[in-house]
């Protein structure tokens, strides 16, 4: 098999990724260990930025992001058992979130795909990255029916998450890894319920983190601080509404909605960047460069903006001879990589009960609170960074 993009991996990066080369004409082929039917039903993220929507929108992707999506202007910061809005769109000329869960974008992007005769190749298994440093670097894999197969490509994408093979397939020597990894996890859940609220409570309180999202009239998600080491087990639906009424009480009425539970998991915390984020033939976006905690909501916009970067850069090249877009491309993605790590790590220390923590880290916690949600150049630095900074194009 030849093509001329081998893409490695169908989550959000891999996906938009083989889309917008489709409209730049060029070809590629879309590796998947999973099936369509479990990438399709991955909970995962849930709010995207505002160059994430349009760039969707202006692929052609978004009709039904634009029909069930929910545009938010606003995000609640709560602590002091006080809810405090940041004015998202004052604060940042008109811009503001979409709340669209991860696997709809999965299933419009699948979708688009097959439509438009791509290629996908769901269960493969085995998968090994060869020749990168050559002009023909080849992809080796057993194909659904256990065939062995090799896909030669002029260029390999790893868009394969955290835990794919195509980082480990540049030379250790080649590559510098940071990580950070966070003390606590998430207990994150879905809820048959009305929402309680109309945006987004990011809580902070001393019996640790709560979040308030949703997912659609009938469905809440939330999440809890829970200990990175608990199994979902721990936490009985008792707990979970004792922990989450405890963390967003306060003084002027704010009631949670309980419902019924369907689905529970726990979520540990990371922050990681591989530099760089190329090697010979191969470009890595999304997960499989970088992990960024929750918080900030920003993993799956940070993958939407690799691959946006990574497909000009592409196309300079097939239209154009042009290779220097590609030669910059980890240096152009890490930009914003580095100012979304900075913002995902700055919102989850504000935010979380450290367990070793001390009274004067608490106080210092409350009074940046109180000064994001009291000053509008505090407020306004959160809201660009939450609602996404403008995509560089170089
Ligand atoms: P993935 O989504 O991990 O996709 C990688 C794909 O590659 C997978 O389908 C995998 O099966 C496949 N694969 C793996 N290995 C191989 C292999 N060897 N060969 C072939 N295929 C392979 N981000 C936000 O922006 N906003 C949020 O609100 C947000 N909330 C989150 C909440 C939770 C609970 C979690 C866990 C994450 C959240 N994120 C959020 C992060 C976001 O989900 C990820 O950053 C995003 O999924 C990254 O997309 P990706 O395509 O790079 O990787
Ligand atoms: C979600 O809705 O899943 C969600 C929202 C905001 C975050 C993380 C996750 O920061």
């Amino acid at each position: 098999m030849r093509t001329q993009v081998g893409i490695i991996g169908a989550g959000p990066a891999g996906l938009l990724l083989a889309h917008l080369l489709q409209l730049r004409g060029i070809e590629s082929v879309v590796l998947e260990t999973r099936s369509r039917e479990e990438i399709e039903a991955t909970l995962r993220a849930g709010v995207l930025e505002q160059g994430t929507v349009d760039l969707l929108n202006e692929s052609g992707v978004g009709e039904r992001m634009r029909r069930e999506g929910m545009p938010h202007e606003g995000v609640i910061l709560r602590f002091g058992g006080r809810s405090h809005r940041i004015h998202l769109s004052e604060l940042t000329g008109g811009r503001s979130i979409m709340v669209y869960a991860q696997h709809e974008v999965i299933r419009d992007l699948v979708k688009a795909r097959l439509e438009r005769g791509g290629t996908i190749l769901f269960g493969v298994k085995d998968v090994s990255l060869l020749d990168l440093d050559t002009p023909l670097p080849k992809i080796r894999f057993h194909d659904a029916g256990g065939a062995t197969r090799e896909l030669a490509c002029d260029y390999v994408a790893g868009c394969d998450g955290f835990h794919g093979v195509s980082r480990p397939s540049i030379p250790s020597r080649m590559r510098r890894e940071f990580t950070r990894i966070y003390p606590f996890g998430w207990l994150g859940i879905l809820v048959e319920a009305p929402p309680a609220t109309e945006e987004l409570i990011y809580a902070y309180h001393e019996r640790g983190f709560a979040l308030v999202s949703t997912r659609s009239p009938q469905v809440q998600r939330l999440y809890a601080q829970c200990n990175p080491q608990d199994q979902a087990g721990a936490w009985p639906d008792a707990r979970v509404w004792e922990e989450l009424h405890a963390r967003l009480a306060g003084s002027d009425g704010f009631k949670l909605t309980e419902g019924r539970i369907f689905q529970k998991g726990v979520i540990a915390m990371r922050s990681f960047v591989v530099e760089p984020m190329q090697h010979g033939r191969l470009f890595l976006a999304g997960d499989a460069a970088h992990i960024v905690p929750p918080t900030g909501a920003k993993g799956l916009n940070l993958a939407a903006a690799d691959v946006r970067t990574l497909a000009r850069a592409l196309g300079a090249f097939y239209a154009s001879g042009r290779s220097d877009l590609l030669e910059r491309y980890s240096e152009t993605a890490l930009r914003r990589v580095w100012r979304a790590e900075h913002f995902s790590w700055w919102m989850t220390s504000m935010l979380h009960r450290f367990h070793d923590e001390s009274p004067f880290h608490h106080r210092l916690q409350l009074s940046q609170l109180q000064y994001v949600t009291g000053s509008r150049a505090a407020a306004t630095m959160l809201a660009e960074n939450y609602v996404g900074l403008p995509f560089e194009d170089n």
